[in-house]
């Protein structure tokens, strides 16, 4: 099974959800970006709306003020995009190129939250500002050479993003890196997201919601789907 097949399985294991993604040649314009996300939101939407006897409203999702897609009232979903880097010779990405994935489902049933990034992507600069010490310090001591290491450091950045997703239609409200603070299971593939801030709209100080990764190659992906209570 190629990595992309696999990517596949990973974005339908949260039972329920309509996935449409491309991968595309090259790095693109932020424009066809965009074009490209909105075009794998409405098919995403045509999956669920396949497997469901109730139709969904598979219209394109408008931009919220801070970039965030509003979507059609019946429907939670996430977008990602992230560009692959071809000189990393084992991962199958023959050049550069570029990932889009759109994963939805009903709502009331589900939030949606997900995040892709390709591998290659270096956090060094950022590490202190995007983990706690402890969350840094659990990679150190899970991951099993320095390439792993990272990989588990940059899937705690996708999580805390994936999250972020998920959560932004419920609370209207920006979170910081550090608002959080996650738990992993690197054998299980999943991971628990506690929320350490005070006074977040609907998401008390130690809620805590699981979501999903996986490390596949050229990319680590995360997402957050759970029952929009
Ligand atoms: C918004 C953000 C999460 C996007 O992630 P990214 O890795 O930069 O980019 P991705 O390609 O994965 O995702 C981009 C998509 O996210 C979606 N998005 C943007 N803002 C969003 C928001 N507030 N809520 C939900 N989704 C949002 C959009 O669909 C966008 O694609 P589009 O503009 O083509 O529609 C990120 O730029 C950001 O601002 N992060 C800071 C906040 C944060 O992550 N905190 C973590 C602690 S919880």
């Amino acid at each position: 099974m190629t990595w992309e097949e696999q990517l596949l399985e990973f974005w339908r294991l949260a039972p329920g959800v309509g996935v449409s993604a491309r991968l595309v040649d090259g790095e693109l314009a932020r424009e066809d970006e965009f074009a490209l996300g909105r075009a794998c939101a409405v098919e995403a939407m045509g999956a669920v709306e396949a497997m469901d006897e109730l139709r969904v409203a598979s219209r394109e999702p408008c931009v919220g003020d801070k970039g965030e897609p509003i979507w059609p009232a019946d429907v939670a979903g996430s977008i990602s995009h992230c560009r692959l880097d071809g000189s990393i010779s084992h991962c199958g990405v023959a050049d550069g190129q570029t990932y889009v994935v759109s994963v939805v489902a009903r709502k009331p049933h589900f939030g949606v939250g997900i995040d892709v990034e390709g591998t290659h992507r270096r956090i060094g600069k950022i590490e202190a500002k995007v983990l706690h010490g402890q969350e840094a310090q659990w990679c150190e001591v899970n991951g099993e050479d320095p390439e792993h290491v990272h990989g588990l450091k940059l899937m705690i950045f996708s999580a805390k993003e994936a999250y972020y997703k998920w959560q932004y239609p419920r609370t209207n409200t920006w979170l910081g890196f550090k608002d959080v603070q996650l738990t992993v299971d690197a054998q299980g593939g999943t991971f628990e997201v506690e929320m350490l801030r005070e006074q977040v709209p609907h998401l008390p100080q130690g809620t805590r919601v699981s979501g999903r990764f996986c490390i596949l190659g050229p990319v680590v992906a995360t997402q957050v789907i759970t029952p929009y209570t």
